[in-house]
């Protein structure tokens, strides 16, 4: 797959030519091998964000943000959403195939299986106040499964290491329904092994233990395309968190909970929670417009929560799956003239015309129809990341592997540009 040497790129510092071999991915840009630069150089490359930096090789998700395609191990997502479920993703993305039937059935048992949590995990949850943001108890619980799963946290043992991801995608389903349960001040809701991935962390939602209710079957097609749509989305700030913690020889319970306190950031899984209250605050289609125009004006903080990625420089291909999940599911809940979902489209259109959005390539993501069709299932807003962190943990444990896997892996540990005080000399307190 990658062909060094094949290329090579000149730099010039100070009258000498270095050169640095081209690495070639299978597809995508290529990227110049500078990590003797330092040693050749005494200098640093300056990539804040990391705009520029592929931080590490990965055979799992691809994304051409200029077409707008996202690939799990070569296959679009639009296929996985439309003909596959998500514990098939799952298995696709830690083993790199799609299962054969029985490799499917031994996979859908194991993960049923570790579904449980120790019971007395549920003594975690009565620590929290009942109004804690329920992702303000996943950095808590989930890291505090290292605590409790001592026989998986040797990460030099593949067997262990495996176990673990099978433990993280099974239990984070039943943990993520317990936070909800939580604020409700309701029982938990034990899983249920007759119940598929989806239509159990539903009925741990929604189900309570004085009715027996069956899962209504397309908000259970529903939550499954919102899991797949989220299983992973290559060096997000979320998955390069996991790797950085991981990088250190953390255990996988200590480094998904780092992943989850990033993903909560507005920025990243937290758009979806904040292009709700957005749509609130607009309030009614009179009023995009203004609010349009505060997106637009540089002296307002204010930015179309839902818009807009660092990659995709094109309409999100999850946000199409999304959108029209989005309808299906508001047709079946009777719920299709929802003010939300009016106000959503009205600035859509709208964004999607205005010269500001087009010239800066500001598209729809997949938070901009989540969060309507989470709601529309009943969840409140607090709980859309949550459910973003159920899906994205397929991802978190796939790379994570795959970088304590990878021989080429070490320590991460940027470095920076120092704009400090260059040195000075400590004075008494009495004296400043
Ligand atoms: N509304 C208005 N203007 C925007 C928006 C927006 N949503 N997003 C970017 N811009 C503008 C910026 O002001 C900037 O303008 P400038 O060049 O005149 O200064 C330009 O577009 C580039 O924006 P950056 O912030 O430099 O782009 P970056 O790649 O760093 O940020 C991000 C991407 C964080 C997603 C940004 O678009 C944003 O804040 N969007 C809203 C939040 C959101 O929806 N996040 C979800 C991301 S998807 C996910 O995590 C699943």
């Amino acid at each position: 797959m990658s062909d060094k040497n094949s290329e090579n790129a000149k730099l010039t510092i100070n009258n000498e030519d270095l050169r640095y071999s081209v690495d070639k991915g299978s597809i995508g840009p290529d990227v110049i091998d500078i990590s003797k630069l330092y040693s050749d150089t005494g200098k640093f490359t300056y990539d804040p964000g990391f705009t520029s930096t592929a931080s590490c090789k990965s055979t799992i998700t691809y994304i051409d943000g200029e077409e707008g395609v996202l690939l799990y191990r070569g296959y679009p997502i639009e296929q996985l959403a439309e003909k596959g479920n998500y514990l098939e993703t799952c298995y696709l993305l830690l083993n790199g195939e799609l299962p054969n039937q029985s490799e499917y059935n031994e996979f859908d048992e194991i993960i049923t299986n570790h579904t449980m949590v120790h019971e007395q995990l549920n003594r975690f949850f009565t620590g929290f106040r009942p109004d804690a943001h329920p992702m303000a108890i996943m950095c808590g619980v989930v890291g505090a499964l290292s605590a409790f799963y001592h026989d998986s946290t040797d990460v030099n043992d593949p067997e262990q290491r495996k176990i673990a991801c099978f433990r993280l995608i099974a239990k984070m389903p039943t943990l993520a329904a317990m936070a909800y349960k939580h604020s409700l001040g309701q029982p938990t809701i034990y899983p249920q092994n007759n119940l598929s991935y989806a239509s159990n962390f539903l009925n741990m939602c929604f189900g309570v233990p004085t009715e027996d209710k069956d899962v209504n079957e397309t908000l259970s097609k529903a939550m499954d395309k919102i899991l797949i749509l989220h299983a992973d989305h290559e060096q997000n700030a979320s998955t390069s968190t996991v790797r950085l913690a991981g990088s250190s020889g953390a255990n996988p319970f200590a480094c998904i909970a780092s992943g989850i306190a990033c993903l909560w950031g507005p920025a990243h899984g937290g758009a979806n929670e904040a292009c709700l209250r957005m749509l609130d605050e607009i309030g009614s289609v009179k009023n995009i417009p203004e609010f349009i125009n505060k997106a637009k004006d540089k002296n307002d903080p204010f930015r179309l929560m839902g818009f807009g990625h660092r990659v995709y420089k094109n309409y999100d291909p999850r946000a199409k799956v999304m959108q029209k999940t989005c309808h299906e599911l508001l047709d079946h809940l009777g719920l299709k003239n929802d003010p939300k979902l009016a106000i959503a489209m009205e600035l859509e259109k709208i964004a999607l015309e205005d010269d500001y959005f087009v010239e800066k390539k500001l598209y729809p993501n997949v938070d901009f129809y989540s969060g309507i069709v989470m709601k529309a299932m009943g969840f409140p807003m607090e709980m859309f990341t949550v459910l973003f962190s159920v899906g994205r943990t397929a991802g978190w444990v796939s790379q994570w592997d795959e970088m304590v896997e990878d021989k080429s892996q070490r320590i991460g540990r940027p470095r920076q540009l120092y704009v400090g005080n260059p040195g000075r000399d400590y004075q008494d307190i009495k004296q400043r």
